[in-house]
């Protein structure tokens, strides 16, 4: 029975002189998504890559690109990102003051649709927009950096967004901290998708990537069975 459990390893924490080889080796070890975390010093205290990296990066796998966009504004943007070959794009709902037309220009776009939240922002301003949402991201770190301590608070809050969706089909994210000793507790909660930079990119090339994804999958079932 394939896993239900998606990992997406953020390139955040590969080795940036050499992106693609990270990507394709991620990917060759397990990997369901790439997820890609744009920062631009404004929104968060750090800055990482815009499109242009992102579309590098399209020609070296065939896998999902699971694009995280921690920039205000972010409507500009979208369709450079969109071009670029991302097939998920997630706004922060702290980062305008029009989430509903951030979200109905991404899906014009021809692209899923997500929203994430930082741990300070309530759940409930996502309850008029639920339609318009494919993917909720739930930060269970702040964000700007990876290697982050998990926030236990962040448990309820991915029960809560998981009653918020019922039976529609939008996939439930949670990203920061997580960990083979972090992920069953997100998993128990209802969420069905695992972003993991350090926990992946630990080590070095194919066999270490693989482990590591293991690690967590087997983390994650043994809570399922
Ligand atoms: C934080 C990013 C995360 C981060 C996760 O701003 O959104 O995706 O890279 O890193 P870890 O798994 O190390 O917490
Ligand atoms: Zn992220």
């Amino acid at each position: 029975m394939p896993s239900p459990i998606l990992i997406a390893p953020s390139i955040l924490a590969a080795d940036f002189s050499k992106l693609g080889q990270e990507v394709r080796d991620v990917v060759e070890a397990g990997a369901d998504w790439i997820h890609l975390d744009v920062m631009d010093g404004h929104f968060v205290p750090n800055i990482s890559f815009g499109p242009d990296v992102i579309k590098s990066l399209r020609p070296h796998t065939k896998a999902y690109f699971d694009c995280h966009l921690m920039i205000a504004p972010a409507d500009p943007y979208l369709e450079a990102f969109a071009k670029a070959g991302c097939d998920s794009i997630t706004v922060h709902a702290e980062a305008g003051a029009h989430l509903h037309r951030s979200l109905q220009t991404i899906r014009a776009l021809g692209k899923k649709a997500g929203v994430t939240l930082n741990p300070a922002t309530p759940l409930s301003v996502l309850e008029n927009v639920i339609d318009d949402i494919d993917l909720i991201l739930i930060m269970s770190v702040n964000p700007g950096f990876g290697g982050q301590k998990f926030i236990p608070a962040m448990v309820d809050k991915i029960a809560a967004a998981k009653a918020l969706i019922g039976g529609r089909p939008i996939d439930l994210q949670v990203d920061g901290g997580i960990t083979a000793e972090t992920i069953g507790s997100a998993v128990n909660a209802g969420a069905n998708v695992f972003v993991a930079g350090s926990a992946v990119y630990k080590g070095n090339g194919v066999a270490d990537y693989r482990a590591n994804i293991e690690a967590l999958r087997a983390a994650s079932e043994s809570i399922l069975v």
